[in-house]
């Protein structure tokens, strides 16, 4: 048997024979084969024709979609945007051509790819009421609070782009998103230091902007590292997306009800601020400033193997990577070069976090467990070094992201396939019965 599924674009070579052993019923489910990856059963008639719902918390083996933007292999630790692998982007690609290839699918000729940097770079610059928005905020604000809030109230400012049916508007507003992040960014760092917003200047690239929004001021020049700005754009690269991880999948569920992306990429945001996910980058730090010296470091991996102590080593394990994360291994190699080009010497934090990993990787606790460090890891030590309040960790994360969350929220609207996400339970709790007035109780 081999034929493309009416339902979905990948191949169908077998079957797969359920059969309860209450009833004796059996059903023939098909069998998906990805490009890459493990083969996929389409379960979907399993309730209609057999009432049973599968048991999945986590989704530890749940195929949520079908998307073709990002593969990961998590065993051999491969990643690739459109087939293209994460070190090839990480090295010789920009930031904004990775935008182009994950939204459109290849990468841009030079025509498409000076239009696509025009587009984006004409609307930096955000609704001019937005700046009274952030007042509204304490100054001691979590920036990711001030992101989740003012995200989410674009869509209170361009209703030209909110109609989701319309494919012109999603893609205004994809661009919008990708173009007035890193304006929101940085205001909400001006904020938190009480400096004053800076507007965006269309003469600097992507990342340039950015930084000259974030650490400039209105009184003096202060020129742009080359060096910093390329560090930063390799930063955004290496956490464009991943696939479907919780953040991705909080906007596509968001975006399943019909809702407007700007509402869909704060539920993104808000999803990705978790210590466990995004808040990782931030978490590293701390506890590496926590742990401050390498004569510590047994006593805080014996806290991360107890079972009874919640204390997780922060930057270590991931859901897919059961090998060492790619991305963490292009930031590992760049970490030491981007501090000595930054001029800093000497990074303790750096060293206390390499012998971390040393230590931990001679554990049978992590080599049985396959946890290894993750992209967190070492982006924090990179950040702090860049002049990066810890609290703007996660932020850099979300403008980054945003790109990977927009493409899939695309590719979730076009897909035909697409209904409103409805996961189902197995109800554990009480049994119809009877009211109890208060008096009886
Ligand atoms: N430190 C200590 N033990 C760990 C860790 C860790 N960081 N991660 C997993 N384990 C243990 C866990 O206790 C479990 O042990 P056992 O089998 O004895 O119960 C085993 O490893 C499997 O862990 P799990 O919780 O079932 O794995 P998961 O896939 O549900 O969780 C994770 C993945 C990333 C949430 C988890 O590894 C973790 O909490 N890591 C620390 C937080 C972190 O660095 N997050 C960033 C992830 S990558 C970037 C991103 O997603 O934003």
């Amino acid at each position: 048997m081999e034929k493309v599924s009416e339902a979905v674009g990948a191949v169908v070579r077998e079957t797969i024979t359920v059969t309860d052993n209450v009833t004796g019923k059996s059903l023939e489910l098909p069998v998906f084969h990805a490009t890459e990856g493990p083969r996929v059963a389409d379960i979907r008639r399993l309730y209609r024709d057999m009432g049973i719902l599968t048991y999945d918390p986590g989704f530890t083996s749940t195929a949520s979609c079908e998307s073709e933007i990002t593969f990961i292999d998590g065993d051999e630790g491969v990643l690739l945007h459109r087939g293209y692998a994460i070190e090839d982007l990480a090295e010789k690609s920009d930031f904004l051509e990775v935008c182009y290839l994950l939204l459109y699918g290849s990468l841009p000729n030079a025509a498409e790819k000076a239009d696509f940097e025009q587009t984006i770079t004409m609307h930096t610059m955000v609704h001019e009421q937005m700046r009274t928005f952030f007042s509204g905020f304490r100054r001691d604000a979590h920036p990711m609070a001030i992101m989740v809030g003012v995200v989410g109230a674009m869509s209170a400012f361009y209703h030209d782009s909110t109609d989701i049916h319309d494919p012109h508007q999603r893609m205004v507003a994809s661009h919008r998103l990708i173009a007035k992040m890193p304006t929101i960014a940085a205001m909400a760092y001006k904020y938190s230091i009480g400096q004053p917003f800076l507007y965006p200047r269309n003469d600097y690239s992507y990342t340039e902007n950015f930084l000259h929004m974030t650490f400039e001021v209105p009184c003096a020049d202060k020129p742009i590292s080359p060096v910093l700005s390329r560090a930063m754009d390799r930063i955004f690269i290496l956490h464009a997306d991943h696939e479907q991880n919780a953040s991705t999948s909080t906007v596509r569920l968001a975006g399943s009800s019909g809702a407007n992306p700007f509402a869909c990429i704060a539920s993104g945001i808000a999803s990705l601020w978790g210590p466990a996910h995004g808040g990782a980058n931030e978490a590293v730090l701390n506890m590496l400033n926590e742990i401050g010296s390498k004569d510590r470091i047994p006593e805080y991996l014996q806290k991360a193997k107890d079972q009874n102590d919640p204390f997780r080593l922060m930057g270590f394990g991931h859901r897919v990577y059961k090998s060492y994360d790619p991305r963490a291994a292009v930031l590992k190699k760049s970490a030491d070069e981007v501090l000595d080009e930054l001029g800093v010497r000497h990074e303790p934090l750096l060293e206390l976090a390499m012998e971390l990993e040393r230590i931990a990787q001679e554990d049978e606790y992590f080599q049985d467990r396959k946890l290894f460090p993750n992209v967190d890891f070492y982006s924090g030590i990179i950040l702090r070094a860049t002049g990066f309040p810890v609290s703007m960790f996660t932020v850099l994360f979300a403008l980054a992201r945003t790109v990977g969350w927009i493409a899939q929220w695309m590719e979730m609207i076009e897909d035909p396939v697409q209904k409103i996400g409805r996961p189902r339970q197995l109800y554990t709790g009480k049994r119809r019965r009877p009211y109890v007035p208060l008096d009886q109780r």
